[in-house]
C-alpha cells in the first residue's frame, strides 16, 4: 500500500523561514511563557535577528535557566516575573515594564498557556486556564497599551500577537467561562468535556480578543499603526502535552486528545512560525490571523481567513473588562 505523503513541513522550509525574519535591531519584543515551547523559540530566533527580548516567565528554575541560556546564546534578555494566575503579579509585570522600556514595547506576544487543567480556581476566583490563557493577557495588554503607543510613535509600527489553538473551535463563547466562577466549571470528565471545554473557551477567546482589539484600534490618528494579529501553531512536540498528563490529564478522554496530537505533532521551530511571522513580517494587518491550514493539521504558518463573531467578541471585551478590573480601554 502506498503510504501516506508527510504533511510536516521539512526541516528546510522552517530554515528558509526563519531565515527571512526581517533584521529587529532596535526592537524590543516581550514574549509570556518562553521557559520552553514555541515562546522559547520565539525569544531565541527574535533575539539572534537582534531584538532585546523581554522575557514574562512566572519565576521558576526554569525561568531562570532560560534566560541564562539565552543570554549565553548572545541574546539581549531582560526578565521580568509575571505569574499569569495571578492579576497582582501581572499588574506588577506592567509597572515593571513601563520603568524598564521608556523607548516603548513594539511587540507584546501573549504566548503562554495551559492545557486541561483540573476544575480550579485561581486565587483571583476564575477558572486557571481561562485567567492563564487570557483574563491576564487582557490585562497585560490594556497596562502595557501605553508602551506600544510610544513604539509606534517613535518607530512606526507596534504589534500586539495573541496564540489561540486548533482547540478554539466548538461551541461559541459562554459568559460564565470568563467570571469569577473558577472550580464550579463542569469538573474534569464528561459531560461537556469539562477540562477540554473550558481549555476551547480560553482559545477561542484569544482568537475573539484580537478581532475585537483590532476593531477597536482607531484607522486614523497615532494608535492606528499598532496592529492586533494571531496564530495558531498546529500540533506541536512541546512541553504542553507533558504537563497536561501530570496534572492529572491520564483518563482516557485525555490520552485520546493528547494521543491523537502527538501521532501527528510537528517540531517546536515549526510550530513557532505563526507567531515570529505575526510578530516580525512586514506584510502584516490588523486583524491577520496566521496558522496550518485545516483542522488538527501541522504546517506552515499561512494567513487564514477570518473567523469573526461581532456577538461573542462584544461579549469577550465586556466581561475580560469587568473581571480583570480594567476601568476603560479603547
Ligand atoms: N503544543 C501544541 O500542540 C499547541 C497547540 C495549539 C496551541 N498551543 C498554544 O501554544 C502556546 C504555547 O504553548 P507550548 O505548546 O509552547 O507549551 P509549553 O512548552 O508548555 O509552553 C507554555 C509556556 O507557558 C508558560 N506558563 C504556563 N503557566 C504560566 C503562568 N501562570 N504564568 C506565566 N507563564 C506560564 C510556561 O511556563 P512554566 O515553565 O512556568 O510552566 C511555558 O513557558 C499556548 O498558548 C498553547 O495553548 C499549543
Amino acid at each position: 500500500m502506498p503510504s501516506q505523503p508527510d504533511p510536516r513541513p521539512f526541516a528546510a522550509d522552517i530554515a528558509a523561514f526563519y531565515d527571512s525574519v526581517p533584521d529587529l535591531t532596535g526592537r524590543t519584543i516581550a514574549v509570556t511563557g518562553s521557559t520552553s515551547g514555541t515562546g522559547r523559540v520565539m525569544a531565541a530566533r527574535c533575539g539572534e535577528r537582534g531584538a532585546r527580548v523581554v522575557l514574562l516567565n512566572r519565576p521558576s528554575p526554569r525561568a531562570d535557566a532560560a534566560a541564562e541560556d539565552l543570554r549565553a546564546a548572545g541574546v539581549d534578555v531582560v526578565p521580568v516575573a509575571c505569574d499569569l494566575q495571578r492579576f497582582d503579579s501581572v499588574r506588577d509585570a506592567a509597572a515593571q515594564l513601563a520603568e524598564l522600556l521608556p523607548d516603548g514595547l513594539d511587540v507584546l506576544c501573549n504566548n503562554a498557556g495551559v492545557m486541561g487543567l483540573p476544575d480550579e480556581a485561581t486565587p483571583d476566583g476564575c477558572d486557571v486556564q481561562m485567567q492563564t490563557n487570557h483574563l491576564s493577557h487582557f490585562l497585560l495588554t490594556a497596562l502595557a497599551w501605553p508602551l506600544l503607543q510610544t513604539a509606534a510613535e517613535r518607530r512606526g509600527q507596534a504589534r500586539v500577537v495573541n496564540h489561540t489553538s486548533g482547540a478554539r473551535r466548538g461551541p461559541t463563547l459562554d459568559a460564565r467561562y470568563l467570571g469569577r466562577n473558577g472550580g464550579d466549571l463542569g469538573g474534569d470528565g464528561f459531560p461537556g468535556f469539562g477540562k477540554w471545554r473550558r481549555y476551547q473557551q480560553s482559545k477561542l477567546a484569544n482568537l475573539l480578543f484580537t478581532y475585537a482589539l483590532a476593531d477597536r484600534i482607531p484607522a486614523t490618528g497615532p494608535d492606528a499603526s499598532i496592529l492586533s494579529a494571531c496564530a495558531h501553531p498546529g500540533p506541536t512536540d512541546s512541553g504542553l502535552q507533558g504537563k497536561t498528563s501530570a496534572a492529572g490529564g491520564t483518563r482516557l478522554l485525555d490520552r485520546m486528545i493528547i494521543g491523537r496530537t502527538m501521532k501527528v505533532a510537528q517540531p517546536v521551530e515549526a510550530g513557532a512560525m505563526g507567531i515570529v511571522r505575526a510578530a516580525t513580517f512586514p506584510d502584516v494587518a490588523n486583524g491577520d490571523f496566521y496558522g496550518p491550514e485545516g483542522s488538527g493539521r501541522p504546517g506552515p504558518a499561512v494567513l487564514l481567513p477570518p473567523e469573526r463573531d461581532p456577538a461573542a467578541e462584544k461579549l469577550l471585551w465586556d466581561a475580560s473588562l469587568e473581571t480583570t478590573g480594567v476601568g476603560e480601554f479603547l
